[in-house]
């Protein structure tokens, strides 16, 4: 493998504008998002997306969000029901992707959708994921910024192990404030929404917008068996040590990850879920770093939010 020593770059006007012309030259750029940083690339040259696929190391059967600047790409992309267009409505900008009918003749390069006829799109609220959208001005393909299968990064030097020459620079735009992946949002055959990944934006937030049910494939899975978007597996955020969860008396060779109480590093002392999701991604690289073996966590409440939070510990956990 392959490690990356491409540049850390402030996001300036400079650096925005040379990381937008190196996405137009087909290259990849890393950025912040508020959900984690991605692996970007312009997702309308077929080249530059395959570039995406090989850095991580990702199976081609596992289409990639695009992210978008304003409604008006949007509309150019997909089909946007009356039901998406309030969705959209209230969650964009934010941590929120929804998968709609891709629209024909759009340009989309087809490595991007994995031969789907649907689109993943993503309007992200972080300034500068925003600023590099606008300067670029055309949709950016760009899953998480890690190796396939393991943890996502929340910080610009937290990008790493990527295989191959092609990443231009890491955009840094300091940590994500949300910290887990966005909530993808589907419909199902009789275009009811169902949540495909949970995150930020909950199943029963979406509900309560449309005055609707909303199904969860989060809760639907239980113990996660059940694939809930194409490529997604089981095993995903892997540390490389094992992890077990919902342990309350961890042994003294364990680096114990804690939810407010007695541990070795704490997702939260006031057991904040907002703050666990921030910090649950860093706090599994830090205790794959301690000297230990075998990490375990204590058990976070599987409502709201901590619902994501559990998917991500669940996959962490999976074996691999
Ligand atoms: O927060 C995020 O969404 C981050 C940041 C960078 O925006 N991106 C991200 O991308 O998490 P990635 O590639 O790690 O996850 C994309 C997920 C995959 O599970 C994929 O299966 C799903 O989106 N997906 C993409 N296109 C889809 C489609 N047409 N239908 C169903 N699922 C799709
Ligand atoms: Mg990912």
């Amino acid at each position: 493998m392959s490690l990356h020593a491409a540049p850390i770059k402030t996001p300036d006007a400079e650096n925005i504008q040379q990381a937008a012309d190196s996405l137009k030259a087909g290259q990849l750029v890393a950025f912040a998002t508020e959900t984690v940083y991605g692996l970007g690339a312009d997702a309308c040259n077929e080249k530059a997306v395959r570039k995406i696929y090989a850095a991580k190391g990702r199976p081609s059967n596992n289409p990639l969000i695009c992210h978008i600047a304003d409604m008006d790409m949007a509309d150019r992309l997909v089909e946007i029901s009356e039901t998406a267009e309030e969705i959209a409505q209230a969650f964009w900008p934010g941590p929120m992707t929804m998968v709609l009918p891709l629209k024909k003749d759009t340009g989309i390069a087809p490595s991007v959708t994995a031969g789907l006829d649907t689109l993943a799109i993503r309007i992200p609220a972080h300034g500068m994921a925003r600023d590099l959208l606008s300067a670029f001005g055309g949709p950016v393909a760009a899953p998480s910024a890690n190796p396939s299968g393991r943890i996502s990064p929340t910080e610009a030097w937290h990008v790493s192990g990527l295989h191959g020459d092609h990443l231009a620079m890491t955009l840094d735009g300091g940590a994500c404030s949300v910290g887990l992946e966005s909530t993808i949002i589907g419909f199902d055959d009789e275009s009811l929404p169902v949540i495909l990944r949970p995150g930020f934006i909950t199943a029963d937030a979406v509900s309560e917008l449309l005055a609707l049910p909303v199904r969860d494939t989060a809760i639907v899975q239980g113990d996660g068996d059940v694939l809930s978007a194409p490529g997604q597996m089981v095993s995903h955020y892997a540390p490389d040590k094992p992890v077990a969860l919902n342990i309350t008396e961890p042994a003294p060779t364990d680096i114990h990850i804690g939810f407010g109480g007695d541990s070795d590093l704490d997702l939260s002392p006031d057991q904040d879920l907002e703050e666990a999701a921030r910090t649950l991604f860093a706090l599994l690289r830090d205790a794959d770093s301690l000297d230990g073996a075998r990490i375990t966590v204590a058990p976070v409440p599987a409502t709201g939010l901590g619902i994501a939070i559990n998917d991500r510990l669940r996959r962490a956990a999976a074996p691999r």
